[in-house]
């Protein structure tokens, strides 16, 4: 099965085999010395200096990436603004009041563009805000937020600002200029092409030394597990195949040229879909501003039930996304990321048209049928 979903990604054979890896206890010093190159490895992705910048582990899927950084690195006296265009900025607002964090929220439709302009006034509004949170790929649509405009605004109002890079990091760029970034949450199985299973959040060191340990949780404390991390041990178990799987990804991202070729190669990908399916009738939901290289959202057209054409589809080796929610049945969502190549979209689309011609043929037999028999 080819999966054209927003993770978990086709494997490579690098990180398939990789999982196969000698038995490993959690506390070793084999474990330290992976745990330290993929820590090390995960900041080189974006360049973003050790000395500033650590990168903690967690077991877990994305979320618990985006929880432990919400739980963790807001000081008791935050006042948290959340931008929310779709359904993982409306999750961390969720998530901030299950900790009894103070959050407002600029609310957006999703898919919105979010304007700095839009950010000032939603500031000035609240009056108290210390902290942003924001989505920087809303997969839910494949909307790009713009982390560089959004975090100089965050600069200039001496905010401290938070990502949920879970869909983006890996693939796109991360500025580590802004003084504002303070923090960044990812998964191993998105754009790094890993497995499900670890999770990290990339914070400054001088911003975690601040942080309280256990302020709002055990399991997703950053503070002990950063500790931990650095003296080469672990707060809790890990999942040692799923770190082999991870630093062979990286690896492998490494080899192939960091983030920008990666970018550029979901780029050349996700163009062979849209110039495949536009023939088809078949054109992206976004048409403005800024949409990731990752995923591309699709208007489902009149008459075409989501169901039925993903069944089809992976009845023919491909899954596909529906959108989310409200979304479901107006869009379908195709991601490019994880071990495919270009005959693969090529074959994908091709499956596409298939379906598509055979919905039409099955509608024109049943008019001719009627027409006969009426
Ligand atoms: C932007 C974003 N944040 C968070 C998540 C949640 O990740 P997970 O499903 O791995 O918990 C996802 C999943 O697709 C996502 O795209």
């Amino acid at each position: 099965m080819k999966l054209l979903n927003p993770g978990p990604v086709c494997l490579s054979p690098r990180v398939r085999e990789a999982m196969l890896g000698p038995d490993l206890c959690h506390r070793s010093d084999a474990f330290a010395a992976l745990q330290t190159r993929i820590r090390v490895g995960l900041l080189d992705v974006h360049g973003l200096d050790p000395s500033v910048w650590t990168a903690v582990l967690l077991t877990g899927s994305g979320t618990t990436a985006v929880e432990a950084m919400l739980a963790s690195l807001l000081p008791a006296d935050t006042r948290l603004l959340v931008v929310e265009n779709g359904v993982y900025g409306e999750r961390m607002t969720a998530m901030a009041r299950g900790h009894r964090v103070p959050v407002t929220t600029l609310t957006l439709p999703w898919g919105a563009i979010v304007e700095p302009a839009k950010l000032a006034a939603a500031l000035d509004a609240a009056g108290d805000v210390t902290d942003v949170a924001l989505v920087h790929h809303e997969t839910t649509t494949g909307r790009l937020n713009d982390l560089e405009a959004l975090a100089t605004l965050c600069d200039q109002r001496g905010l401290r600002l938070h990502v949920d890079a879970v869909s983006s990091f890996g693939a796109e760029a991360i500025p580590p200029g802004p003084p504002a970034l303070t923090s960044v949450a990812g998964t191993a199985n998105k754009c790094l092409h890993g497995v499900p299973g670890v999770a990290f959040v990339i914070t400054r060191r001088a911003h975690l030394a601040t942080c309280p340990a256990r302020a709002r949780s055990v399991v997703l404390d950053l503070v002990t597990a950063g500790r931990e991390q650095d003296r080469g041990g672990t707060a809790f178990t890990q999942s040692p195949p799923c770190l082999y799987a991870l630093d062979a990804a990286l690896g492998e991202h490494r080899d192939a040229g960091g983030w920008a070729a990666r970018h550029d190669r979901y780029d050349r990908l996700g163009a062979i879909v849209r110039r495949g399916l536009a023939p088809l009738g078949l054109h992206p939901w976004l048409t403005d501003g800024i949409r990731s290289c990752v995923l591309t959202a699709y208007h489902l057209p009149p008459g075409l039930e989501i169901e039925p054409f993903q069944r089809a589809l992976a009845a023919r080796g491909y899954l596909i996304y529906p959108g989310q929610a409200a979304l479901r049945e107006r869009l379908f969502r195709v991601a490019t990321m994880g071990a495919l190549s270009e005959t693969d979209l090529e074959r994908f689309t091709a499956a596409v048209a298939d379906v598509t011609h055979a919905r039409t043929n099955r509608r024109t037999n049943r008019r001719t049928n009627r027409r006969q028999t009426g």
